[in-house]
């Protein structure tokens, strides 16, 4: 297959970062978006970090729209970064709910609100969102992960028809626990036992196996689940 040239995003950690590094072993060019990129550098002649913070709703499609003129051949997105926060509703303060959404589902829209007409234009493209099994099922204490995540599935579904009579194809890939520093803030992992968690690896696997398919063939939603669901509190 040709040389693609990926943006993904959240390229500084975790799953994006395994995803830029199984992109880059297959030749690729990558732009990585993050906020910091100084905390896990990654040095490779095809990788370009580009500094975005994807919650600032306000100035997300000006920086987008550098970050397209520097790198115009852009061919296919994994729209990626994002965080996660769980508990009950009524502990969020209204301010913090939209910090949330704004992180991880207005961003998404943005996004693919850049990145469809571009790649439109060009006639071909990937468009890959990480969704996550919460897009799939709700669950105690997931009211804003789980709506965020639904609303990322229900953007995917809706481009995926918009964007397939022009060449563009549009999946989400809804992993379970994968262990990633996605876990450092919050108060549970995946179990110790390597059966308990996806790594990382998996899900950029499954992101190259979307990306490289024949191009007339979308998978449209990839599901990933740890062997043995086993969750730790860590005593909480
Ligand atoms: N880990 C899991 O169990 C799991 C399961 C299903 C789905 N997911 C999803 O997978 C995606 C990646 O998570 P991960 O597990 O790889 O977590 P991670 O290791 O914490 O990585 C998160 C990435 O998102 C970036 N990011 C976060 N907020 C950002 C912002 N405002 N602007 C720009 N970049 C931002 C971070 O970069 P900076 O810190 O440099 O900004 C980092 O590169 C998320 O969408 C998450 O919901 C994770």
């Amino acid at each position: 297959m040709t040389v693609r040239t990926v943006l993904v995003t959240g390229s500084s950690s975790g799953i994006g970062r395994a995803v830029t590094e199984r992109l880059l072993s297959q030749g690729c060019v990558v732009i990585g978006v993050g906020r910091d990129h100084t905390r896990h550098p990654l040095e490779h002649p095809d990788y370009h970090p580009f500094t975005i913070d994807l919650s600032d709703i306000s100035g997300v499609t000006k920086r987008l729209n550098e970050l397209w003129s520097a790198h115009p051949d852009i061919d296919a997105v994994i729209s990626n970064a994002g965080q996660g926060s769980f508990g009950h509703l009524e502990n969020y303060s209204p301010q913090q709910i939209v910090d949330f959404f704004n992180t991880n589902l207005l961003s998404h829209v943005l996004v693919a609100r850049n990145a469809a007409p571009r790649l439109k234009s060009r006639g071909h493209g990937d468009l890959v969102f990480m969704g996550s099994e919460a897009a799939l099922q709700g669950a105690q204490r997931g009211s804003l992960y789980c709506t965020a995540k639904f609303g990322v599935r229900g953007l995917a579904q809706s481009l995926r028809a918009e964007c397939s009579g022009r060449g563009v194809r549009v999946s989400i890939i809804n992993p379970g626990l994968v262990r990633s520093p996605f876990f450092d803030d919050l108060n549970f992992r995946p179990g110790a036992d390597e059966h308990n968690a996806i790594e990382p690896a998996d899900v950029a696997e499954a992101v190259w196996m979307v990306v490289s398919a024949r191009s007339g063939t979308v998978f449209d939603e990839v599901n990933l689940s740890p062997q043995k669901k086993v969750i730790d509190f860590g005593g909480h």
